[in-house]
């Protein structure tokens, strides 16, 4: 199965990464420690972290292993983060990132309950899911939003690099068929 190469929401368009994005998401948000801080991937210290990340993202979707799509507000088309998901069977996990200059506008969680609708209409899906840090409060507000519930707590789940080698604790969120 693999999702929609694009999908349209009120304020946005999802579509597949391209290697010219690369400027707009190293300058965008992936050099900013504030926006990488509970990410699993360490900020991008060159453009040429960004352009091999894309490249990957481009063959990901090719092989089937993950789907990212470019968060991009539309119609003026500008980037202005990233949605990935992995697709397990009958289950669903996903991330994703904004930079901070669109931070606390809605879009993340327009661009997740979008993925999330497509994902609970496909026949094969029973589970979309997503963790995070205990302590990253705007990403648990997105998935709420989004409609997905509280699970539990996922001790020493996740390694998030700006924070040190030590695997911190998650929170699983998740919405069910
Ligand atoms: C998490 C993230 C993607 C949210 O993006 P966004 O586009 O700002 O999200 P939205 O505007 O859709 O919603 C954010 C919600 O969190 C709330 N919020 C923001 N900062 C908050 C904080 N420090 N404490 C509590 N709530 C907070 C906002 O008020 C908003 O909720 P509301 O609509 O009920 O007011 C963005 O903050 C980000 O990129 N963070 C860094 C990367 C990251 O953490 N990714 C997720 C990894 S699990």
């Amino acid at each position: 199965m693999k999702p929609p190469a694009q999908i349209h929401t009120a304020r946005l368009l999802l579509r597949k990464p391209r290697v010219s994005d690369a400027r707009a998401v190293f300058e965008g948000y992936a050099t900013d420690p504030e926006v990488t801080r509970y990410l699993i991937w360490p900020a991008h210290r060159s453009i040429t972290e960004t352009r091999d990340f894309l490249r990957r993202a481009q063959v990901m979707w090719k092989d089937g292993t993950e789907f990212t799509w470019a968060m991009t507000l539309s119609p003026d088309t500008t980037l202005i983060g990233m949605l990935a998901l992995r697709i397990t069977g009958c289950r669903i996990d996903f991330g994703y990132v904004c930079a901070k200059k669109f931070w606390n506008q809605g879009y993340t969680s327009e661009a997740v309950s979008a993925v999330v609708k497509w994902a609970m209409g496909e026949p094969g899906i029973y589970r979309i899911g997503a963790v995070c840090d205990t302590e990253n409060s705007a990403s648990m507000r997105v998935l709420e939003k989004a409609g997905l519930r509280y699970e539990g707590i996922l001790h020493r789940w996740s390694v998030f690099p700006a924070l040190g080698p030590v695997p911190r604790d998650c929170f699983s969120y998740a919405l069910l068929k």
